[in-house]
């Protein structure tokens, strides 16, 4: 294991599982030694200051999302085995999160009405009920694991219901999340990729399916939103197109709501004071402050790739045009310059909402209102009817999956008092 503290900074690997899991030393390293650091075994330029970061994220002509490549079924020719899998695969076609202005905006306008305030609004005795449901199941134990028992299904229900499908397929959606996850963490072997790979193609089947009969019967879910939007009124979103669009709204939205959730009641925790302050004072706005500061210091969405669309010049390293770069999100989120005693928990901040959690400019997260909303109702919810959360007898400190792009806990094992 490389001692963070201790090794020169140009040995540093940040996709090494460890640097993965626990990257927050290494960041406060590369903020203030090498901003713009490139790994030398991906090639990558890792950004990771609050202030480069912003600047990255809205400035889309300089730094695309569009990957070169990515207009593939991605099939490895190394394995003959994942491309007769992915044989039949829709091919993965850049549109919200994998596209620039002015395609990205045209998709997103297609969805974005699933999100808007009215729309939200309506959804929110769903959450209170979904919240309230999933602790019925839990309270009489005393523990639980928390991910599993309510981390996970709460944001899986509330977008399954959005995108229309039945609550009898939750359990795929969650298989199909989970696959794409697999896939982003750059931590796969041969046969974890092909598995990842059987799953994006049952996906397919299965929404392709969903779309067609959406197409003939349209209802007001996200799935006829999509079937039944045109660019500019003339070309129909094709099946690849909308392939896309669902698969971005399932991961973007599942895996990483699931991770502050679950975070949140570590931080806790990890907290008592902050978990007094909280405690004693269960009103709307402590609630959202502690939701902003959980969403501030979990960060789950951490890196995101750009590419540069010609050589820029940053803080003495020259990135050369088409390299790849990570927007280092979480790592911003820690920057000492933005944020006082950043590695601190804090949920009386004054400048709690200048976190960029959700990203900043044109690809400001689609799903932002719905996960505050799910975060603070969910959180409302559960300390309205559970208190004292503590680590469940027995059990070990929880750990960090190692994901490139995503950082979330693997599980929370936790014990509780319940109020009611
Ligand atoms: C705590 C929960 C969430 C976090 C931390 C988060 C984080 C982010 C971040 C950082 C971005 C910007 C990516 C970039 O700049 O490249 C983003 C974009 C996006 N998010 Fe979220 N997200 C969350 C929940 C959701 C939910 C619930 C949805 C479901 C609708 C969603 C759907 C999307 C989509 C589709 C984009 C791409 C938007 C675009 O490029 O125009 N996210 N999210």
């Amino acid at each position: 294991m490389t001692d963070i503290s201790r090794c020169p900074i140009h040995e540093i690997n940040p996709m090494l599982p460890q640097n993965l899991v626990d990257p927050w030393l290494m960041n406060k390293r590369l903020r203030d030694e090498a901003p713009v650091f490139q790994d030398p075994n991906s090639g990558i330029f890792f950004i990771s200051r609050y202030a480069d970061v912003v600047a990255m994220a809205t400035d889309p002509q300089t730094f695309s999302s569009v990957m070169p490549g990515a207009n593939t079924r991605g099939v490895n020719a190394d394995d003959p085995e994942l491309a007769a899998i992915m044989a039949d695969a829709y091919p993965n076609v850049p549109t919200m999160l994998t596209q620039d202005p002015p395609l990205q905006r045209r998709y997103r306008k297609f969805v974005d009405g699933a999100f808007a305030p009215r729309n939200l609004k309506k959804l929110e005795p769903y959450i209170e009920q979904i919240s309230n449901e999933l602790i019925d199941d839990f309270a009489d134990a005393g523990r639980c694991e928390f991910l599993e028992a309510f981390g996970i299904p709460l944001p899986l229900n509330v977008i399954a219901s959005q995108i229309g499908t039945p609550l009898a397929d939750l359990g795929l959606l969650r298989r199909w999340t989970e696959a794409f996850i697999g896939n982003l963490s750059q931590q796969l072997d041969k046969e974890g990729i092909r598995e990842a790979a059987r799953g994006m193609v049952e996906f397919q089947k299965y929404f392709v399916e969903r779309m067609e009969e959406r197409r003939a019967n349209p209802t007001d879910d996200i799935l006829s939103m999509v079937v039944n939007a045109s660019i500019d009124g003339e070309k129909p979103i094709d099946n690849a197109e909308g392939l896309s669009m669902l698969s971005q709204i399932l991961v973007a939205g599942n895996e990483t709501t699931a991770a502050s959730l679950t975070e949140g009641i570590w931080l806790l925790i990890q907290n008592p004071d902050q978990y007094e302050i909280l405690r004693n004072d269960l009103t709307a706005e402590r609630i959202s402050d502690f939701v902003e500061e959980v969403l501030r210091y979990s960060s789950p969405s951490s890196n995101m790739f750009r590419r540069a669309t010609r050589d820029v010049t940053l803080h003495g390293v020259t990135i050369p045009e088409n390299a790849i770069c990570f927007a280092r999100f979480a790592s911003a989120n820690q920057d000492e310059a933005q944020f006082e005693d950043a590695q601190r928990f804090d949920i009386t901040r004054t400048n709690l909402k200048e976190h960029v959690a959700f990203g900043k400019g044109i690809h400001h997260c689609l799903g932002a209102a719905l996960a505050r909303r799910e975060m603070n109702i969910g959180f409302k919810v559960v300390f309205e009817r559970l208190e004292n959360f503590r680590l469940a007898d027995g059990a070990e400190p929880p750990q960090f999956s190692p994901n490139a792009l995503l950082h979330g806990l693997t599980g929370l094992d936790v014990a509780f008092d319940v109020i009611r």
